[in-house]
């Protein structure tokens, strides 16, 4: 959602910021703009639509500048046309600005700064952001170096909202400045050169030492230096960190679109993701986190927050909570959490779920639960994102970048997660018996290797996609942990085919949407619980009598001439095995999805990072 990506150094940029927004495309967008320094001042090129056409622009192929800024946007203020695209400019163009997120009071702006004789040309929130640097730069007397920082600083306080932004001015040909707040934003630095990104995956081909900069952090950056600045202005001293992933993490890397790649590679993903925090023989290592006893006793509740395919992993993973800590866990939409006045306090324990770490609603649920005093713990794929600033402990899943907006690697990472996290508690509480641990803990182990088995199902999964493709509604049932697998896997199918979907209990099925089954309609079941299996096969049973193709996903031995198509996937303990049956599911999704013709990756409206409301 918006991207953001800066080049300064010594070669040219426009080829860089080309290659970057190519990169952040994933993120959804739907105009895209650039603005360099050039010889005779700022250039601006932008328009409505793909990152092609804007590489197709007459004059863009002539940009010299060495410094620029670029940017995807993703429309909330105003249409998207030419005008509203980003960069944007004060009159005098002598400012360039791109900016991600809201600026809430842009209005009040607008209108102080029309009485001061400014003038807009389009409907975004963004453009008063130049304005009102020119209108700070002209204001202040004093002509020192930090004068244009200042014009930027004094900015930055007057804006409401979430912001990241990068300035470049032509009266300061060799700097450029940034800030956030609230929205991601991330600096990759080399010895001569310093690159920004709304995320690291765009600039991973050029550095993997990458600054992080903190809510209200400006940097002043020239080709060699960059200098981090508080506020107050007061010069502050910054370490890069390194950004464990590789560049061919970031890169398709022979497969015909990411999600593909990225479902391949979940047997990794997971392996990494346990890496030596489970061992048969010690008991779990989450290093990071520090909870004695006493102070998980403590805990009367515990929430799982989070959005989308997140808050499915969570969904999957309160079983295992509930069950191993004896300690009552509640699943809450980040979004909902944070207006529904949740009761919170010191005995509540929150956990909070995004791959990303920078979707909005689920770092405001955050920052609620803290303000509550509950104990907060972030669980991210992304070192150093937003919520794991925000939240008193981190932990992180090892799935590496996930560039297509459909989630796959993320979710079953999480799902393994949260199931160490769970295991890790039971084990400092000592409320439920070692050997049921044991017994998860291999069957965590063997996960990698089961996936792999799932995965080799394909041709199967793909045949029965060239048969349904042309649904206009299909339904998933399941009961107990199979019902946030059926969630999921509606998900799935709803973002990348456009597929109408709903998922339901299967029990429900008699109360409302069996009046929806007609000859001909696709069901999917899943159904891994040994306790239920019968009875969802009731549920299927009364689906196929009405004439409904049915696809099974499951790891229990039934009589698969019952039904259409059925998966048989590895057994495993049933705290886990969602982490296989979504697999089958991920795999119809992105059949069907090119069955269709559709763009896999970057599927209609939808953005990989949500970071407004
Ligand atoms: C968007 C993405 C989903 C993702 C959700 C939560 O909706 O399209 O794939 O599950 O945001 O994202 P997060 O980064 O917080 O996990």
């Amino acid at each position: 959602m918006c991207g953001i990506v800066g080049y300064i150094g010594k070669k040219k940029a426009c080829p860089i910021l080309l290659a970057g927004l190519n990169r952040l495309e994933y993120r959804g967008y739907d105009s895209a703009g650039i603005s360099t320094v050039e010889k005779n001042g700022l250039s601006l090129i932008k328009d409505k639509g793909r990152v092609n056409h804007l590489a197709s622009i007459t004059g863009i192929d002539e940009l010299e500048g060495t410094i620029g800024i670029a940017h995807t946007r993703w429309a909330t203020h105003g249409k998207p046309s030419k005008e509203n695209a980003h960069p944007h400019q004060n009159k005098t163009k002598t400012f360039s600005v791109v900016h991600n997120g809201i600026i809430e009071n842009y209005h009040e702006l607008r209108t102080l700064l029309e009485e001061n004789g400014y003038s807009f040309v389009s409907q975004t929130d963004t453009e008063v952001i130049p304005n009102l640097i020119d209108y700070y730069y002209h204001k202040d007397p004093k002509q020192d170096e930090l004068k244009f920082l200042r014009a930027v600083r004094n900015s930055c306080l007057d804006l409401k909202g979430s912001f990241a932004i990068e300035v470049i001015s032509s009266d300061y040909p060799d700097n450029m400045i940034v800030v956030r707040k609230d929205s991601p934003l991330v600096i990759g630095s080399t010895e001569e050169e310093n690159y920004i990104s709304s995320d690291i995956p765009a600039i991973l081909s050029y550095t993997r030492n990458f600054y992080l900069l903190e809510d209200f952090e400006f940097a002043v950056l020239s080709r060699t230096s960059a200098k981090f600045y508080t506020s107050d202005l007061v010069e502050i001293n910054k370490k890069t960190q390194t950004i464990e992933w590789n560049a061919t993490a970031a890169e398709k890397d022979g497969f015909e679109d990411f999600m593909l790649k990225e479902i391949y590679e979940q047997p990794n993903a997971v392996r990494e993701t346990i890496g030596s925090r489970i061992s048969l023989t010690g008991n779990c290592e989450l290093s990071e986190l520090h909870f004695s006893k006493l102070d998980l006793e403590k805990i009367q509740k515990i929430y799982i927050v989070a959005c989308g395919t997140a808050m499915h992993a969570g969904i999957a993973g309160k079983n295992a909570i509930e069950k191993l800590c004896h300690i009552t866990a509640e699943v809450d939409i980040a979004s909902e959490f944070r207006y529904r006045d949740p009761l919170l306090d010191e005995n509540t324990l929150c956990v909070f779920i995004s791959q990303s770490g920078e979707t909005a609603d689920t770092i405001a649920a955050l920052k609620l639960a803290k303000s509550k005093g509950a104990k907060t713990i972030a669980i991210s794929n992304v070192i150093g994102s937003s919520i794991t600033r925000e939240a008193d402990y981190s932990i992180y899943t090892h799935a590496g970048p996930e560039i297509a907006v459909a989630s796959t690697k993320a979710y079953t990472s999480q799902v393994v997660l949260i199931t160490i996290l769970a295991i890790y508690f039971a084990e400092i509480l000592g409320r439920c018996e070692s050997s049921l641990l044991s017994e998860l803990k291999s069957d965590l182990l063997a996960l990698p290797k089961k996936i792999e088995e799932t995965l080799k199902q394909n041709e199967t999964i793909q045949e029965f996609a060239r048969k349904i493709y042309q649904e206009k509604d299909v339904f998933f049932l399941g009961r107990g942990i199979d019902e946030s697998v059926a969630k999921e896997g509606s998900l799935k199918l709803k973002e990348i085919s456009y597929i109408h979907s709903e998922s339901y209990a299967a029990g429900e099925l008699k109360h409302g949407p069996i009046a929806l089954i007609e000859n001909g309609i696709t069901v999917i079941g899943i159904m891994t619980d040994p306790r239920l299996v019968e009875k969802t096969i009731s549920n299927i049973q009364e689906v196929v009598t009405r004439g409904a193709k049915t696809f099974i996903v499951t790891n229990q031995k039934i009589n698969s001439n019952q039904f259409d198509r059925v998966i048989f996937i590895p057994d495993t303990n049933a705290f886990i095995s969602p982490i296989l049956s979504i697999i089958p599911l991920q795999l119809l999704s992105y059949y069907i999805s090119k069955e269709k013709g559709l763009d896999v990756d970057k599927p209609r409206n939808l953005a990989k990072s949500v970071t407004v409301e």
